[in-house]
């Protein structure tokens, strides 16, 4: 499931994050690519263990706590701290590639799974040409470039690619979550109940097939969901 959640951070958040990264230590985004990606691999990378990194994790994190549409599609058991890229210049580009399925985190050895994968994006899109994020799909190839603040999920199973920037820099972070549910498809399922069952409570109210309809939902996290 592809899904674009709009707004997660607040237009003061993003003002915070950008001023913060802005002013951080980049590194070749090589050094931090496995063995397959370091060939596709041309970007910038915020350093990890920076102050810089870490106070602006701490923001994204908390928005992404607060973000109902973000829990109820990912179903997170484990986040990799999210990370920060720069694409520009010389370093404009990733090709295509698949995310490595364990990751490591830096720091504590921390093994996170990686079943979805998010982008956060934070350029405006008029501020450069070019960084799409493609990803390869049996549906198509969609190309997203989102407003600053607006995020991408997507299965970490896909071939994905970062378009050339031919003007500006396309600033984003990225990460990683390993889920309760496994399961692209199961997933899928419980994310479209969950806003069907939403869209129930708003129009009729708290009845007896919405009580019992949860039920389901939950019934069928439970036999699915690994915590
Ligand atoms: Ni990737």
């Amino acid at each position: 499931m592809l899904l674009h959640i709009p707004q997660v951070l607040t237009p003061e958040e993003l003002r915070t994050v950008r001023a913060t990264i802005d002013a951080g230590t980049w590194i070749d985004g090589k050094r931090t690519a496995g063995t397959q990606a370091v060939q596709a691999k041309n970007n910038e990378q915020l350093s990890q263990t920076s102050e810089e990194a870490r106070a602006t994790q701490a923001v994204i994190t908390r928005a992404l706590n607060r973000n109902a549409t973000f829990f109820s599609a990912a179903l997170p058991k484990r986040l990799y701290p999210p990370q920060f890229n720069r694409y520009g210049g010389d370093s404009n580009h990733y090709g295509n590639h698949v995310d490595g399925a364990v990751m490591y985190v830096k720091g504590t050895g921390e093994r996170v799974r990686s079943d979805v994968s998010c982008t956060l994006f934070l350029a405006d899109p008029a501020d450069y040409d070019g960084g799409e994020l493609v990803i390869e799909d049996t549906y198509g190839n969609p190309r997203i470039k989102l407003a600053a603040g607006d995020m991408v999920l997507y299965p970490s199973t896909s071939v994905h690619r970062v378009e050339p920037v031919t003007r500006g820099q396309r600033l984003a972070s990225f990460f990683w979550v390993e889920s309760m549910v496994r399961s692209d498809e199961q997933r899928r399922l419980l994310y479209e109940m969950d806003m069907a069952l939403l869209q129930l409570r708003n129009e009729h109210g708290e009845t007896d097939s919405a009580v019992r309809l949860s039920g389901t939902y939950h019934n069928l996290l439970r036999m699915w969901a690994d915590t």
